[in-house]
């Protein structure tokens, strides 16, 4: 579904729980409702994507699609999640677009493997890595171990009360050997950024450019990590990586 709206300062992302923001399109996808688009990727755990079309059905898929299947958790769905968390890279990492498109991406694992809140994580990250490139999907797969440093780190950083809740069975604040192994990553600093605009990112109703305006970005991403991969038709999904 297309979500293109006028872009407005991701500031108002700071904003408060039940401030009035802009509206967005509410989410037509039905949770469970099967893929009819020719490009539509079965959401098969394992299989990895393999074209921007394949990701771009994938991520537009994640329209009324929650991070807890019965709606207990956060309260945006997954595509409007996505969309805002990469907005807040936008704006204050605007010459990362890896990260931007980590971002964009991070929360896929919700649709891949419904209810594998440890998991979910690891399940984007294998998804994309052959397309988007290890760092992407290392940015991706650390968005979890981010929460458990800053908990740990960072206490006055605000989590949601979802991403409250699941910490404990996501290991819980890091142990000072954690903290000091993650400090070491090289991956540390940007996984801290995409951690701290993940916690941005859920605002209702908060308008901010829809899934096409990230289309060229998610392809120069994809011609960064194997150039020309970009160009591949058909669902994406299922083929072999090269
Ligand atoms: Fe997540
Ligand atoms: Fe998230």
């Amino acid at each position: 579904m297309t979500r293109d709206v006028p872009s407005v300062s991701v500031e108002a992302l700071t904003a408060p729980p039940g401030v009035p923001l802009a509206p967005v399109d509410a989410p037509t996808a039905t949770p469970g409702t099967p893929l009819t688009s020719v490009d539509a990727p079965t959401a098969t755990p394992g299989t990895p994507l393999t074209s921007v079309d394949a990701l771009m059905a994938l991520l537009a898929d994640c329209a009324g699609v929650w991070d807890t299947p019965d709606r207990s958790g956060d309260p945006v769905d997954i595509l409007d999640h996505g969309l805002q968390v990469a907005a807040v890279l936008a704006e204050h990492h605007p010459e990362d677009e890896e990260l931007q498109v980590a971002g964009l991406v991070h929360d896929i694992g919700h649709h891949l493997v419904p209810g594998d809140e440890s998991g979910h994580g690891e399940h984007a990250a294998a998804a994309v890595a052959g397309l988007l490139g290890e760092r992407v999907a290392r940015l991706v797969a650390l968005h979890i171990d981010a929460k458990r440093y800053l908990a740990a780190a960072d206490p006055a950083h605000a989590l949601s009360p979802e991403s409250a809740r699941t910490l404990s069975c996501q290991g819980g604040p890091m142990s000072p050997a954690e903290r000091a192994a993650f400090e070491a990553d090289p991956h540390f600093t940007a996984a801290l950024a995409l951690r701290r605009a993940d916690d941005a990112g859920k605002v209702v109703g908060l308008a901010v450019p829809g899934l096409e305006r990230w289309r060229l970005a998610v392809e120069r991403v994809v011609n960064a990590a194997a150039p020309g991969r970009s160009g591949l038709g058909g669902s994406g999904l299922g083929r072999p990586q090269p």
